[in-house]
């Protein structure tokens, strides 16, 4: 393990510019540096490096990170090669490193994990040792489907070949309750120790009891980013219910995170230019063995914005080819909706949609893999699909129906923030309405994308909520840790995923304070590498690009602040007026009072 006070003091002794600039030339560009993206091909540059903040970031394709990411994603090194390459160009000495192998291994206390691949050195541990497992387990089930006739010829009748079976490391899972006990020898162990429980491979009753969550099924193993098997999706023999049981959410395993196959397709999508998104991992196999090697599959769940981003990041472009029936199209629909804030100028999302009942592995198998890319070529762009979409729901011959169709657009067109694509989107709406430009940017309030005020600094827009516009102030300054009233995080009801992530970064800071030191440059995104909320992070702190000198963060602070307390004072206005009169306290009256006053 890399002690996180080593990569923090290394983040400090090297300078971005220096590290970017010897690979990529950078020019100087106001108070930053940019060059065209090493990482996607374009003409002219948003490739930016911050020198105060010391990281790089690509408006083009997304790419963010620290010195170290730099080095990672340009020169292919690992996360360790990195830090030692850049340790040694400025003569500091590698930490010893201990390492945290076997399953019973301690670690060293004070060391935190490499990178902040997680803060926690106790979650490290177990990180490693659920990876292990999980390989076993994927040992056992392959080793069990050598020997099911059953499962063989199933996956036969379903058109497999023996390599793409090896290929996806398709397994078997035999019936009976504890097969897995005679691979783990801790099968048995307490629950609350129990890793075979935490990595989701069995289920403990009640009665302290122990049986496998997979029985008799088809397993496929879902591998993480790093190509480290993070889960399973086991589906049965003909019918039951359910027909795929997935890996419940484990530290190693987030669905929402995931894409099945992306790891292994990642050079296919290189090479490809594109990716394809399907439903199902079946969809993803048969395609495979088809010669079609750039597809991945969400995982049961509607296609997230976790997983948009991350397949922007890899291609620019992006084609979503769903079943042909209307769960298909459903999923289709909370795909573009789930993308429209990701959208990036340059980059494409398309839709593709199969004839009525099929899906991808049933037709590649009937008609093959020409006849699937000529389908690949017809898919329809997103500004089509989403017009089409609100189309189908108005009648644009009345004023009512065009009144819709613009009530219906607005939240969607009010989340692309790619210029060029904002305004396309806006033009078709114009000429759908009959409304003008002009009336329908004050109808949908949205920045003028017309004219250039919307850049100028004192219309900076102001992030939608206080818990974003928070994390910015954190990143840009964590000095203000120390301002911030931690009461004011105490929100209770729904919860925004901001907030999750603000109070994330203030757990951050509270454990590490030297980064809060101002003397600091370094990114603190730097140490949420393998952190949900790293994609967020990074667009965050990108948008903090444009700050300079000139932004009074002290008001931006307490403007923050103020809106915090707002959200705060309404909800428990809200509170109290949901209770019956009668039933509030002199003291509650009195609250009321001075809240609705306030
Ligand atoms: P489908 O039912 O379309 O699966 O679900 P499929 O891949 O075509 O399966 P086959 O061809 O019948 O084997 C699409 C995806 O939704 C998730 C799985 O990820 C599946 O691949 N799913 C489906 C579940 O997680 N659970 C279920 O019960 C069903
Ligand atoms: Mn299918």
């Amino acid at each position: 393990m890399i002690p996180s006070s080593f990569i923090h003091d290394l983040l400090n002794r090297i300078d971005i510019v220096n590290v970017v600039d010897r690979h990529v030339p950078l020019k100087k560009a106001g108070a930053n540096y940019n060059a065209c993206c090493p990482f996607h091909n374009e003409k002219t540059p948003s490739f930016t490096v911050s020198p105060t903040k010391q990281f790089f970031h690509c408006f083009g394709c997304g790419a963010h990170g620290s010195p170290i990411n730099f080095l990672m994603e340009y020169s292919g090194m690992n996360f360790v090669e990195a830090v030692t390459d850049l340790a040694t160009s400025v003569g500091m000495q590698m930490p010893e490193q201990s390492m945290g192998r076997s399953r019973s291994a301690g670690l060293e206390s004070g060391s935190t994990s490499i990178g902040g691949e997680c803060i926690e050195e106790s979650t490290m541990a177990s990180r490693l040792n659920l990876n292990e497992v999980m390989r076993e387990a994927t040992q056992f089930y392959r080793e069990q489907l050598k020997q099911s006739d059953k499962a063989v010829a199933y996956l036969k009748k379903r058109g497999l070949s023996g390599e793409t079976a090896a290929h996806f490391a398709i397994g078997y899972a035999p019936g009976g309750w504890q097969n897995l006990e005679t691979v783990f020898s801790d099968y048995k162990s307490e629950a609350t120790e129990n890793l075979l429980i935490q990595a989701g491979l069995i289920i403990a009753t009640d009665d302290g009891k122990q049986y496998d969550r997979f029985r008799d099924r088809v397993m496929f193993p879902i591998l993480g980013h790093k190509g480290k098997i993070i889960g399973f999706g086991g589906r049965v023999f003909e019918q039951g219910e359910p027909k795929y049981l997935n890996s419940p959410e484990t530290p190693i395993f987030a669905k929402g995170h995931e894409l099945y196959n992306l790891f292994s397709a990642r050079r296919a999508i290189r090479d490809a230019g594109c990716v394809i998104v399907v439903e199902g991992y079946m969809d993803v196999v048969a395609l495979y063995q088809h010669g079609i090697e750039y597809a991945v599959a969400a995982l049961g769940t509607a296609t997230t914005a976790f997983q948009i981003q991350k397949l922007l990041r890899q291609t620019d472009d992006v084609i979503f080819c769903f079943d042909g029936d209307v769960a298909g199209s459903k999923a289709a629909w909370r795909a573009m909706e789930n993308s429209l804030s990701y959208l990036v100028d340059g980059k494409n999302l398309s839709f593709l949609f199969l004839p009525e009942g099929e899906d991808p592995d049933s037709y590649i198998n009937q008609f093959g893999k020409a006849a699937f890319e000529e389908l690949i070529k017809q898919a329809i762009p997103l500004s089509v699909f989403l017009f089409n979409g609100l189309l189908k729901e108005v009648d644009l011959q009345t004023s009512e129906g065009r009144a819709k169709l613009v009530r219906d657009a607005k939240p969607l067109l009010k989340q692309v923030t790619a210029p060029i694509m904002a305004l396309m989107l806006l033009k078709r709406l114009v000429e759908l309405s009959g409304i003008s430009q002009g009336e329908l940017e004050n109808l949908l309030q949205i920045r003028s994308v017309s004219s250039k005020k919307g850049r100028e600094k004192t219309e900076r827009p102001r992030p939608v909520s206080p818990y974003h516009w928070l994390i910015q102030i954190l990143l840009y300054q964590p000095v203000y840790i120390n301002k911030l009233d931690r009461e004011l995080l105490a929100v209770s009801g729904e919860l925004y995923e901001e907030l999750e992530i603000l109070r994330t970064v203030v757990e951050f800071l509270d454990v590490h304070p030297q980064v809060i030191n101002g003397a600091s440059s370094s990114s603190i995104v730097t140490y949420f590498r393998d952190s949900p909320y790293r994609g967020l992070l990074e667009k965050f702190e990108s948008e903090t690009l444009e700050w300079d000198d000139t932004i009074d963060l002290e008001a931006e602070f307490s403007g923050a602040l103020k809106r915090l307390q707002e959200v705060q004072r309404k909800q428990r206005m809200t509170e109290l007026h949901n209770k019956p009169l009668s039933q509030l306290t002199e003291r509650e009256k009195q609250e009321l009072k001075t809240l609705a006053m306030s």
